[in-house]
């Protein structure tokens, strides 16, 4: 075969005679030349963070540099507002509720690495197709799609069970309990409840004894002791809980193997970058598809030394500077290996900025959305969804391109198959959310191929987007918005994030119309009196609804109470159940 520099100038050449178009169609690209795809995804992190993106205090230079040297999408949508579906769709370029991973009500993450939930093995990744076209495929970082199944070792949901061959990183996703100087996060809940119940029992086994010892009536004094030894189980699980999510749910792994139980948070960051480094060099002769899937910026904000106090945005501003040096880190090593033209480059970030994360003392730890309304958690409002874009394939992709089309996440799978020589999964009850993004990316085609987006939140339609293009106007319609607290607020603060549907919620009959190419921020509510085509364009997009959800068909829920729980025998753990125990050795990547 011939070496992999000449096969890239043959199909440059190819490119620039248009005699073969990018679009998998030419069998001569598909066996001439796959480019190595790296994606990397930023978790938690806002639109507005990035210099790129307007703003002019944070410093992110590499990522600015990168969308220079690129593309950059202005309306680049995440499908679901909170990590595990927006991630479940990503993977799969179809909404997550195809796949069973979102919530109907209650749960609508994960919670656990021992529930039995997760990516079901009948879904395909891209990391799988690309797999069985002769990629190398590596996955470091955070998963947050499920680990087991039925027993602790059957890996169902797990990355190398999806199309990766190798996983270094977090099954679960960072969390405040990884860090035992913050204030709990998924503890909170069950701990306040079994202090709750320790104390009613405590006062019950009191009154008894009082009852008892008055003779008012009968009560045996084993009765009396039963409760007792209940209010102490009740009393060991409160006492037991401190630490418990950190050990459960703070782990590293290599491959299938527990490294690091519970993980130190410290030392993450330079983990993470030397396996990414690793394994770019490792198949530097390609081509391979590596996805980096940053434990920045979500909160504990783990941020070493060299970036504490060193932004101007407290400690939520240095993780984002952090990060942006160690995407710049990533991207040298691409470069130093020689492999900046025949890589492709993806960066975004899986929702919207945390506009509820806040400490103590009311200081901001999340993200800014820019001028968007809304944030994480909200799945019609701008803000939680429109997230950074940037592609970059140097002698293919222009440099210094904006695009202002309506683009999702979803698009990415198609786009990397197609890019693979792949096919995306055809059959009937495979229904592809996602279109190819290179034609719009290489100038081809002057429009998205979306002509409408369904915005959910958790199982429910939040919004919809008409992107008519014979006039460019992009309309949003609004048929439940969330209730924000307090009132005005723009954010539900002190409830973790906005509820998707209930008590939670507004419903709009007639819907909330606005026009986003020229009020992005969702400010200006339309009327029949100020739009003239309000009645039609709530009716054609009440029409495309309607067909969107004629494909829609009931799968089993991977977020049921059933599957969500803490499951003991699914647990993994690094020695002998229950005391998983173990700490990284510095020792690198085979
Ligand atoms: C830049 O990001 C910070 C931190 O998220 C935010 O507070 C600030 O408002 C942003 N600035 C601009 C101009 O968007
Ligand atoms: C990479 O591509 C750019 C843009 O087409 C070109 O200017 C540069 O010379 C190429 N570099 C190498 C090493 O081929
Ligand atoms: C995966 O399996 C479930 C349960 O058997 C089924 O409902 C679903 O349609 C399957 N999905 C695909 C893409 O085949």
């Amino acid at each position: 075969p011939l070496p992999r520099d000449s096969l890239l100038v043959l199909h440059l050449v190819c490119l620039l005679l248009g005699t073969c178009d990018l679009p998998g169609a030419g069998a001569a690209v598909e066996t001439a030349f796959k480019p190595n795809i790296l994606l990397i995804m930023a978790d938690d992190l806002g639109i507005g963070d990035l210099g790129c993106y307007g703003n002019n205090t944070l410093r992110t230079p590499n990522i600015d540099h990168l969308a220079e040297e690129g593309v950059r999408l202005t309306q680049h949508l995440a499908a679901a507002p909170l990590c595990t579906p927006s991630r479940a769709a990503f993977l799969t370029g179809r909404h997550a509720f195809r796949s069973g991973m979102e919530a109907t009500n209650g749960y609508r993450a994960l919670q656990w690495n021992a529930g039995s939930g997760g990516l079901p093995e009948n879904e395909t990744t891209f990391a799988r197709v690309l797999q069985q076209h002769g990629y190398a495929t590596g996955l470091i970082g955070k998963w947050h799609q499920g680990v087991n199944c039925a027993s602790r070792s059957d890996h169902c949901h797990h990355p190398l069970n999806h199309g990766f061959d190798y996983f270094y990183g977090m099954p679960f996703t960072l969390i405040n309990d990884c860090d035992p100087a913050r204030p709990p996060e998924v503890d909170a809940g069950l701990r306040a409840r079994l202090q709750h119940y320790t104390q009613i029992m405590a006062l019950g086994i009191l009154t008894l004894a009082a009852v008892r010892a008055c003779r008012l009536i009968a009560v045996s004094w084993r009765a009396v002791a039963g409760m007792s030894g209940v209010t102490l189980v009740f009393f060991v699980s409160w006492y037991a809980s401190f630490g418990f999510v950190r050990r459960w749910n703070c782990i590293l792994m290599r491959n299938r193997d527990v490294t690091a139980q519970p993980m130190t948070l410290e030392t993450t960051t330079s983990l993470m970058l030397q396996e990414a480094v690793s394994f770019i060099e490792r198949h530097k002769h390609g081509p391979f598809l590596l996805f980096v899937s940053l434990l920045h910026v979500h909160i504990p904000l783990v941020t070493t030394k060299a970036f504490l106090g060193k932004s101007r945005h407290g400690l939520y501003g240095d993780n984002v500077e952090e990060m942006d040096w160690l995407v710049g880190e990533i991207l040298r090593a691409v470069d130093e290996n020689g492999l900046k033209n025949m890589t492709f480059v993806y960066f975004t970030s899986d929702h919207g900025g945390h506009l509820e994360a806040r400490d103590d003392r009311g200081t901001q730890l999340g993200g800014w959305n820019g001028v968007y309304r809304g944030g994480k958690g909200m799945g019609g409002w701008e803000g939680g969804i429109c997230v950074p874009g940037i592609f970059r394939w140097p002698g293919v992709l222009p440099a210094g391109r904006v695009i202002h089309e309506p683009t999702s996440l979803m698009d990415v799978f198609p786009t990397v198959v197609q890019l693979g020589g792949g096919q995306v999964p055809q059959d009937r009850t495979r229904v592809m959310d996602g279109h190819s993004l290179l034609p719009l990316l290489q100038g081809a085609a002057p429009h998205s191929a979306h002509e409408f987006l369904f915005h959910y939140c958790g199982k429910h339609l939040h919004a919809a987007r008409w992107h008519q293009k014979d006039s460019g106007r992009v309309w949003k319609v609004h048929y439940v918005t969330p209730r924000f607290h307090p009132e005005g607020a723009g954010a539900c603060y002190g409830r973790g994030v906005c509820p998707c549907s209930g008590e939670g919620v507004n419903h709009h009959n007639p819907p909330l119309l606005f026009e986003l190419s020229s009020d992005p921020s969702e400010a200006q509510p339309l009327s029949p009196d100020s739009e003239p085509l309000y009645h039609a364009v709530i009716a054609r997009v009440a029409q495309a609804v309607a067909g969107h959800r004629e494909t829609i068909s009931p799968v089993p829920e991977q977020f049921s109470t059933s599957n969500i729980m803490w499951k003991p025998w699914l647990q993994p753990c690094c020695g002998q159940f229950p005391f998983c125990s173990c700490q990284e050795h510095g020792s690198g990547p085979p």
